[in-house]
């Protein structure tokens, strides 16, 4: 699925070592593969070729410019919260007429620069937020396309931070109120409503919230119809599920079965919003081990990337794989652990330097026994990784790197101490 692989008992990222780009770049480090995220991005495109849908890549699972110039070199729109993620958008070379504008605290300045940009769609997540975007539009003489997010009340089965289309989510509208806020707005000039958004949550794992929601925004669109709305798009958000510790995810083309048939009977347009599965396994985090350390009865393995870095597995409990980038070990299958006390394997706690209980990168693991000096490779970290890493305990930020055509190069340098304490005045 990916192109990192072990060869040798050394990891390459496509056609380079690792280890040879972090004695370069230094670490900790971010690494992101060209071909792995076309590929994903292909895989969408290919299983779901029958609708010719418009993917817009979810932009805040990795935002790097170099990274969306990939995903616009392959064609893809965009899916933006902000329009600090539009301006990356423009500055990677995408194009503003492929993005959708989602998210429910819209600000008019954030809607003024989507309509000036031309932008493909507003998702619409409130009343309130509809009116806004009306006197905003009416106010530039423009027309906003707009479609209506739903909560279609379905359980996605994800963890609860991300489980988004439940009843009671602050995201999108109930049908029931959608339904009369489409009739409320038919005669707004300053907004056309032309489809149904929705996103029920992100790491989702099997197809059936899928075809659950979708049946419901289905019967939406036909009930809006048969009052007289002219709706053309069914937006099916993002939340395709990857594998981070076993193959446990649907592939694109199981969910292309379930989606494709319910979008075709409703006679739409299907756009979608794949952030995840195009991104995660595209990327590593790559760090430096500076420690061991035993206390009580725990053993750790204390390393230069840290909580800051990559917030996952303490914000949401997340299972990152982590294995050396070198060693003779053979990596245990998926869900096996090794015996313990077998060969020099440790049960061990990877942590970082930030002070704070939770700042760990995984827990009870068991690796083959890694020395200070040694790095290991965190995997599943292209999808929320760098985009969520902040400069807690005043720690700079690391730098982003693409692998590509057998060459890599920083798509973000590593930030300085100046970056640090840039628009601050003592
Ligand atoms: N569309 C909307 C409206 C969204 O809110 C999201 C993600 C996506 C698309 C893309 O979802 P994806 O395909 O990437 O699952 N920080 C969390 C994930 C937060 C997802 C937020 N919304 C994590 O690290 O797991």
């Amino acid at each position: 699925m990916d192109h990192f692989a072990y060869r040798g008992g050394e990891l390459w990222c496509e056609g380079l070592r690792v280890a040879d780009v972090a004695a370069e770049r230094g670490t900790p480090l971010y690494l992101y593969s060209r071909q792995t995220i076309c590929d994903h991005y292909r895989r969408l495109a290919e299983a779901f070729a029958p609708a010719a849908p418009m993917i817009c890549y979810s932009v805040k699972a990795n935002a790097n410019l170099g990274v969306l110039r990939v995903l616009a070199d392959e064609g893809s729109g965009f899916d933006v919260v902000s329009a600090g993620e539009l301006f990356r958008v423009l500055r990677a070379g995408g194009d503003p007429a492929r993005a959708v504008f989602a998210g429910v605290g819209k600000t008019p300045d954030e809607m003024a620069f989507a309509l000036d940009q031309g932008v493909h769609l507003f998702n619409v997540e409130s009343a309130g937020e509809l009116w806004t975007l009306n006197e905003v539009a009416l106010s530039r003489s423009r027309v906003a396309p707009v479609a209506l997010r739903v909560n279609p009340d379905v359980d996605p089965r994800t963890h609860q931070y991300v489980a988004t289309g439940k009843r009671g989510s602050k995201f999108g509208l109930d049908m029931q109120a959608a339904a009369s806020l489409l009739d409320e707005v038919a005669d707004l000039r300053g907004v056309r409503v032309r489809g149904v958004h929705m996103h029920i949550g992100s790491q989702i794992t099997s197809v059936d919230p899928y075809r659950a929601a979708l049946e419901r925004v289905v019967d939406f669109v036909a009930g809006a119809r048969s009052r007289g709305a002219e709706l053309d798009t069914i937006n099916i958000g993002g939340g395709f599920g990857v594998w981070y510790q076993d193959r446990s995810a649907p592939l694109a083309a199981d969910h292309a079965r379930a989606i494709l048939p319910l979008v075709a009977s409703a006679g739409c347009r299907l756009l979608m919003e794949p952030g995840r599965f195009i991104v995660a396994n595209a990327g590593i985090l790559v760090t430096r081990v500076l420690y061991r350390k035993e206390a009580g009865d725990r053993r750790y393995v204390i390393v230069d990337a840290g909580m800051n870095d990559l917030v996952r597995p303490a914000l949401y409990g997340s299972h990152h794989r982590v294995w050396p980038v070198a060693t003779e070990a053979q990596e245990p299958a998926a869900g096996e652990t090794p015996a313990a006390g077998a060969g020099a394997w440790d049960l061990v706690d990877v942590v970082g330097p930030v002070c704070e209980t939770g700042d760990f990168l995984a827990k009870e693991r068991r690796l083959p026994g890694v020395r200070p000096g040694d790095l290991l490779a965190i995997f599943g970290a292209g999808a929320y990784g760098h985009v969520m890493a902040s400069n807690y305990n005043a720690r700079v930020r690391p730098p982003e790197v693409l692998v590509e055509g057998g060459q890599h190069r920083v798509v973000r340098r590593r930030e300085t101490y100046e970056d640090l304490v840039r628009g601050e005045t003592p």
